[in-house]
């Protein structure tokens, strides 16, 4: 697809819902017996994949505009499925729901497309079958499909040994069938959106380093309805493409602000960015209005440590936001871009050089540095949809280019175009 935008981003507007809570309201809301309302919901293909896998298990899913209207009849109600269920492209519907499965009295087999056969899933194999689950994968335990047979899952004390929310995720839900105690020791500080939300549904817990879940949790799930905060995995491509245009002036309303999540607000504010964090209310979940505005002369900054995990969806947009700093940036201990939906250490940087970016992989991250000397006009998102979008707002600095596998930003957000002519800009 030919794209070509070009700016400045003038006014406000209202970001697609955030990805990761839609999923859990999916989910939470169809192991709870009733009705549960979901307003904002993003309906981009990997949350369908969720909910999709939830009608095949007999929950009735409604979707009128971003409102989706789940009428379950509770978990221990669930049925059979015929087939396969998809995952689609999503490393969360497959990762959570391979750990929400393994306590269903039926078996079920949990299979997506390429690029999550690609992904690494002996990350979940291991700890679910140290809860008890019968469960098993392609290539010795490490890939899609998952096979899940029913099982009664144990509490577990498990050690996280790496960053990863959807990890931590597959071990709560399968715990919320288990009948003894279930402890998770998180060094490093992943997305905490299951530990938000799971009180909202009627299941307190502990959280913090150490999360605690109490026994056969599943049972105390109730209806509840859910208002989707915006997606500030969504909201980074306007914030950058607002940062690095000149003129350009954004507002946008009602982004999750998380603080598992804000690391982008932060590299921003360290580049010398122009961005304000107002009105911050709590919803459930943080969310607040951001301001950006076109901001010339950014310094380069070094991402390291735990603010990685804070912002590891944003690092190929923050990519492109480094290659107009008056330095050389660097990001590393970000080895986990390498089983994303791509290899973002190498997707980030081969597309960015094609365009003429100077960026250099290295074994943990990247070195992003300033200049630009264009070799080609064709690029691809090859099936990323973080790397579509962040080529699509790179147009913005060099023209129009050429993305093979454009449609791939419909994974997280279907109405990336439509959101930045809101803004004015042309294509
Ligand atoms: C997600 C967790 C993160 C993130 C993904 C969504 C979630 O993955 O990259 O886009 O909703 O739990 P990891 O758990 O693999 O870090």
């Amino acid at each position: 697809m030919h794209i070509n935008l070009t700016g400045p981003l003038k006014g406000q507007t209202h970001v697609p819902g955030d990805k990761s809570m839609t999923h859990r309201a999916v989910i939470f809301s169809s192991i709870a017996a009733g009705r549960s309302i979901i307003e904002g919901a993003l309906l981009g293909e990997d949350c369908m994949s969720t909910i999709n896998i939830f009608r095949q298990l007999g929950v009735t899913i409604e979707i009128s505009g971003n409102t989706v209207t789940v009428d379950s009849p509770g978990f221990k109600q669930f049925t059979e499925p015929s087939q396969v269920l998809d995952t689609g492209n999503s490393g969360t519907t497959t990762r959570l729901l391979a750990g929400l499965l393994t306590g269903l009295p039926f078996r079920t087999v949990l299979s997506g497309d390429a690029s999550i056969g690609r992904r690494p899933m002996k990350r979940v194999i291991a700890p679910l079958k140290e809860m008890n689950a019968q469960i098993s994968g392609s290539y010795h335990d490490t890939r899609t499909p998952l096979i899940i047979e029913p099982a009664d899952i144990t509490g577990i004390h498990y050690a996280m040994p790496v960053a990863s929310a959807q990890v931590k995720s597959a071990i709560l839900l399968a715990g919320l069938h288990a009948a003894g105690d279930v402890t998770i020791i998180e060094k490093t500080a992943s997305r905490n959106h299951t530990e938000t939300m799971l009180p909202l549904y009627g299941v307190e817990l502990e959280t913090g380093e150490t999360i605690k879940l109490p026994a056969r949790g599943i049972e105390h799930l109730k209806p509840f309805d859910f208002k989707v905060p915006g997606d500030i995995s969504s909201a980074a491509f306007l914030m950058v493409a607002a940062l690095i245009t000149p003129g350009s002036a954004v507002t946008l309303h009602r982004v999750g602000v998380n603080p598992t999540r804000d690391g982008i607000i932060e590299v921003i504010k360290l580049m010398g960015g122009d961005i304000s964090v107002i009105d911050q209310t709590d919803e459930g979940e943080p969310v607040a209005m951001i301001e950006v505005r076109y901001t010339p002369d950014l310094k380069p900054v070094t991402l390291e440590g735990d603010l990685i995990p804070r912002l590891i969806d944003e690092v190929p947009i923050i990519a492109l936001l480094m290659t107009q700093a008056n330095g050389t940036s660097v990001i590393r201990d970000a080895e986990e871009l390498k089983v994303k939906e791509t290899n973002r250490i190498d997707t980030v940087v081969s597309e960015l050089n094609r365009l003429g970016f100077n960026l250099s992989a290295t074994p943990d991250g990247m070195e992003i540095a300033p200049g630009r000397e264009q070799v080609t006009t064709r690029v691809d998102s090859h099936g990323d949809h973080r790397i579509g979008m962040m080529l699509a707002v790179a147009t913005l600095i060099t023209g129009e280019v050429e993305i093979a596998d454009f449609d791939s930003i419909n994974v997280s957000f279907p109405g990336f175009m439509k959101q930045f002519e809101q803004l004015g800009v042309k294509e």
